[in-house]
């Protein structure tokens, strides 16, 4: 059997994520994963935080504290609210790891002894102010094409056009505000792409008809805008250190690699900080090295967003390969378009938006799970609205399941106690619910091993709904003044379906499922998955087993919280 390994892109350390970063990366991941680890698959998800580059440095300047001091808080603070969205990553590293440096320095001498990496001058803006060399976009001036005063120096975010930061009028440095600046000539490692355009284009060629469309579209046009050498060093005090046994005189200076070169790599990285903890059970290498080959050959899926596509189908991939030894490279590319906040962006530098600790701070995990899956970006942009949110929750969540859920279980305990009841023999009604259920279960199944999440959450909606269906049909509280096993039976039924929903909405709200599934005092409950005959016979749960009303599951939401989150967050674009 396959082994199945899974990754979404790793977040970068600074700030806590918005509700698009988490829809667009690790909150399907995570669903997969649960999906797959319920069908029996040996799953790894593995994800960590992005810490180097110069993000990292000027949030811990601005936060008072050492770049590590401060990542290390930072990463802490985003573990905890991935463990309060119930993310079950098997691990959550740090690009900073000791695990990564030596695997990033590897490749890099690999890649080295290949011909793929040339040493090469090249002129950059230095402050002496700061005391040091300044990244492109970190000198700001006016702009010669259209006047605009604070224009970067790789991108005029005004007229759009590109530049270089020598084209800036009046240019100073963003981090001291000093125009005392200089160019001075630096050497740098540059990772010559160009070399491996066609083994790329070749690879892509092998994968692309399975990826979705956006993933291989995107690559292409990489592709046929052509790979171009690249610049894989920085002048940085953070990150990982060129290896000073290949590039001594790089490294005396403090050369670091640029963070894009060490964050894919991390993905092993994590892996290895994963089986260090537990060396003895854990390999980390047979998930990376030779991993096609073997019994268990891995299938490796990564999941993120568009603006990342060109990392992991061209440049890491590149990377890879000129490394020539046999890594592990991405099967399957999962890659999402924007989720927008009222048709406009999510913004974490404008704060606009809802971000994943004040998300939890509203409501439990679940409402933002099912919401977000059921209405992710996949085949376009989607919006986030309070309105459409709200009536969401109160309309599946709150309705259809929740409802359902409490009603047959109160109904039931009121009319027949504690047990499920006895009684009654299944008829038509029965084995229509039990095809349409098996129907909508293997409906359900091919959209998740598809990865087509909205398909998924609809298949999953509509085994709810058929539940709601069954029970307006039956109509158990009349059925009861005059046939009271008939009842009975409807309601064993119904009661068999709560658990099967408890079974199979595990992926998307495993809090509520939870909770459902603990209603019942199953003697022996294992079950990780329903069968096709389970699925039809609807009886896992027999008469006599004991069981509790569970506390509402979803409360429903208020024109009045719809109001309040609307202030708080601002219910438009702009
Ligand atoms: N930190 C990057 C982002 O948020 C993603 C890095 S993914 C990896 O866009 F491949 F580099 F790990
Ligand atoms: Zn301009």
């Amino acid at each position: 059997m396959a082994r199945h390994l899974i990754t979404s892109a790793l977040p970068y350390i600074n700030g806590i994520k918005h509700l698009g970063n988490m829809v667009g990366s690790m909150l399907p991941a995570d669903v997969y994963s649960r999906y797959l680890r319920q069908r029996g698959h040996d799953v790894l998800y593995i994800c960590a935080t992005d810490e180097h580059g110069t993000p990292a440095e000027l949030a811990a300047k601005e936060a008072g504290l050492s770049v590590a001091a401060f990542c290390a808080q930072a990463h802490d603070a985003q573990k905890a609210v991935y463990d309060g969205f119930a993310l079950a990553f098997d691990y959550f590293g740090r690009s900073s790891s000791q695990q990564n440096v030596e695997i990033t320095q590897h490749f890099a001498r690999r890649l080295n002894e290949n011909g793929f990496i040339e040493e090469r001058a090249i002129r950059q803006v230095y402050s002496p102010t700061d005391g040091r060399f300044l990244p492109d976009r970190y000198v700001e001036g006016t702009c010669p094409h259209c006047g605009y005063d604070k224009a970067r120096g790789d991108q005029c975010e005004n007229c759009t056009r590109v530049l270089d930061p020598t084209d800036l009028i009046n240019p100073r440095s963003a981090i001291s505000g000093s125009t005392d600046l200089e160019v001075r000539e630096t050497k740098h490692l540059f990772l010559l792409q160009s070399k491996l355009q066609h083994e790329v284009e070749e690879w892509v060629a092998r994968h692309e008809a399975e990826w979705p469309q956006l993933a291989s579209s995107i690559a292409r046009k990489w592709l046929t805008e052509g790979l171009h050498d690249r610049a894989i060093t920085r002048d940085l005090d953070w990150g990982v250190p060129v290896p000073a046994d290949t590039w001594p005189e790089l490294a005396a200076e403090g050369k670091v690699f640029y963070v894009w070169f060490d964050a894919p790599i991390e993905y092993i990285g994590a892996t290895k900080e994963w089986a260090d903890e537990d060396p003895s059970t854990r390999d980390w290498k047979s998930w990376w090295y030779e991993a096609d080959k073997g019994e268990n050959p891995v299938r490796y899926t990564e999941f993120m967003a568009k603006d990342n596509v060109p990392f992991h189908t061209v440049m890491f991939p590149a990377t890879e390969l000129g490394v020539r030894e046999p890594w592990k490279k991405v099967d399957y590319v999962k890659a999402f378009n924007w989720l927008t906040y009222y048709g406009g962006k999510f913004s974490t530098s404008q704060k606009r938006g809802v971000f994943t600790d004040q998300a939890l701070e509203i409501l439990p995990a679940d409402y933002w799970r099912y919401f977000l899956i059921a209405n992710a970006p996949e085949s376009d942009d989607s919006s986030f609205t309070w309105e459409h949110f709200t009536a969401t929750v109160n309309k599946d969540l709150a309705d259809t399941l929740g409802n359902f859920v409490n009603r047959v279980l109160s109904f039931s305990r009121k009319r027949f106690g504690d047990d499920v009841p006895e009684g009654g023999t299944p008829g038509e009604a029965e084995a229509k619910l039990g095809e349409e259920i098996a129907r909508l279960l293997a409906e359900y199944e091919t959209q998740m091993e598809a990865l087509q999440f909205r398909k998924a959450a609809a298949a999953l909606r509509a085994l709810w709904s058929a539940g709601n269906s069954y029970l307006e049909e039956k109509a158990p509280w009349l059925e009861i003044k005059t046939d009271k096993d008939g009842a009975a039976l409807t309601l064993r039924t119904a009661m068999n379906l709560i658990h099967l929903y408890s079974v199979v909405s595990e992926p998307f709200i495993p809090a509520t499922s939870a909770a459902m599934r603990q209603a019942f005092s199953l003697a022996d409950d294992t079950a990780t998955w329903v069968t096709e005959a389970e699925a039809k016979a609807l009886t896992a749960v027999p008469a006599g087993t004991p069981f509790t009303v569970p506390p509402v599951l979803f409360a429903k939401l208020t024109d009045e919280d719809l109001e309040t989150y609307k202030e708080r967050f601002g219910g438009t674009a702009e």
